[in-house]
């Protein structure tokens, strides 16, 4: 449960200050590798909370009452992951993470999905030039909001109701984020996707919203897909694709899809944003538990998360000598296993490191 005990606030100074929840598993071993980078840029100021499966085992605090104001105190907060097997619902994992998103009203999740080297493409003939695009998932509405309930539970008579939620508002700032995002960055093609054709209600309003927006963007080329042909299109021609926009449900799926192209979970990072307001990083992957302690995750998502940190608090220069640093050492196959490199998580966290310095 979340709990009473406070949480301190550092002095504000003019450095950036960042929230920094390593979690349980291998998002600790990440995380340290993480913040060992940020610590090479400078005026950033790390302030850790112990947040995570432990505390909560200790002291039954998921997060304390005041949690959520405390990291909406911070320019930014990083999270490794969260969960773990001696925690079967995952309470705390829900509380911290998806609570965070849902109390900061975090609505853009966005996730990079760029190959940094063609070998780590599983398709065949494909290079970096193929596989560059940006996915724009809903973040506090869809299935995810934890509308429904269990009648007759633990019964042969069970029924389980899992409610989606689309809001217009909801659906309208993450349709324009994704166009304006585009705008912006002189890109030309936004696709929505979503699962009109079964989904006739929620996503009617998905549908009706895109018609809206995408006439305010002539110069964006603006294509719908339903999302299990999104799925197919991506594995076969990912070059076509530039900005992807879609729900709650749909975008954590395709990520991990995403996160295929670019070589496994280890190297995709994402930001959950507010634009505007404090967001929170974390790389894609989950806390990992038959890796964590032995040294071998992969640091990579967590760091080029932080990266994505950087620029988004307007740090562009920084964000790019890490995104630099993370690509030579790629290239020079310092990496970890999972990537082919014959490295540790501490160790091609040091190679990237060194490279920054
Ligand atoms: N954002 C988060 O904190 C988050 C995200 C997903 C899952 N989870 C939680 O994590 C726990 C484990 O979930 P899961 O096993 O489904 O997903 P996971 O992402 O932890 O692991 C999935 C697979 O990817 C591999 N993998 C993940 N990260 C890696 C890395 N950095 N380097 C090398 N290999 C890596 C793992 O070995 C595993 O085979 C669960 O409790 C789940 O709820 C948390």
């Amino acid at each position: 449960m979340q709990g009473k005990n406070s949480s301190t606030v550092p002095a504000r100074s003019g450095s950036l200050h960042v929230a920094v929840i390593a979690g349980d598993g291998i998002g600790r071993e990440v995380t340290a590798e993480a913040t060992g980078v940020l610590r090479e840029v400078a005026g950033v100021e790390l302030h850790e909370f112990p947040w995570g499966a432990d505390h909560y085992l200790k002291t039954g605090v998921t997060i304390p009452a005041d949690g959520y104001d405390t990291l909406r105190s911070f320019d930014a907060i990083f999270i490794g992951a969260l969960g773990d097997p001696r925690v079967p619902d995952n309470r705390h994992a829900r509380d911290i993470l998806l609570g965070t998103r849902f109390e900061l009203d975090l609505y853009v999740n966005y996730r990079p999905v760029r190959l940094l080297d063609d070998r780590l493409c599983p398709l065949k003939n494909r290079t970096r030039q193929d596989v560059d695009f940006v996915v724009f998932r809903e973040n506090t509405e869809g299935l995810y909001v934890g509308a429904g309930g269990r009648m007759r539970p633990d019964t042969p008579d069970e029924i389980a109701i899992q409610e989606e939620i689309n809001t217009y508002r909801g659906v309208h700032r993450i349709i324009r984020h994704a166009f304006e995002f585009a705008n912006e960055r002189g890109l030309r093609r936004v696709c929505m996707a979503d699962k009109s054709n079964a989904m006739t209600h929620g996503h009617a309003l998905w549908q009706r919203v895109f018609r809206e927006l995408s006439p305010e963007y002539p110069q964006i080329q603006a294509t719908h897909l339903y999302i299990d042909a999104l799925a197919l299109l991506l594995v076969q021609s990912p070059d076509q694709f530039e900005v992807i926009v879609t729900n709650n449900l749909f975008g954590d799926i395709i990520t991990d899809l995403g996160a295929a192209l670019q070589g496994g979970l280890g190297m995709a990072a994402s930001g959950n944003i507010h634009p505007g307001r404090t967001s929170m990083f974390e790389p894609v992957h989950g806390s990992a538990p038959p890796l964590a302690g032995k040294n071998v995750a992969n640091p990579i998502g967590a760091i080029l998360s932080v990266a994505l940190m950087l620029e988004t608090l307007g740090r562009a220069e920084d964000a790019s000598r890490i995104e630099h640093a993370v690509e030579a050492s790629v290239r020079a196959g310092e990496t970890t296993r999972d990537i082919g490199g014959p490295l540790g998580t501490r160790e091609a966290g040091a190679a990237i490191v060194r490279r920054l310095t």
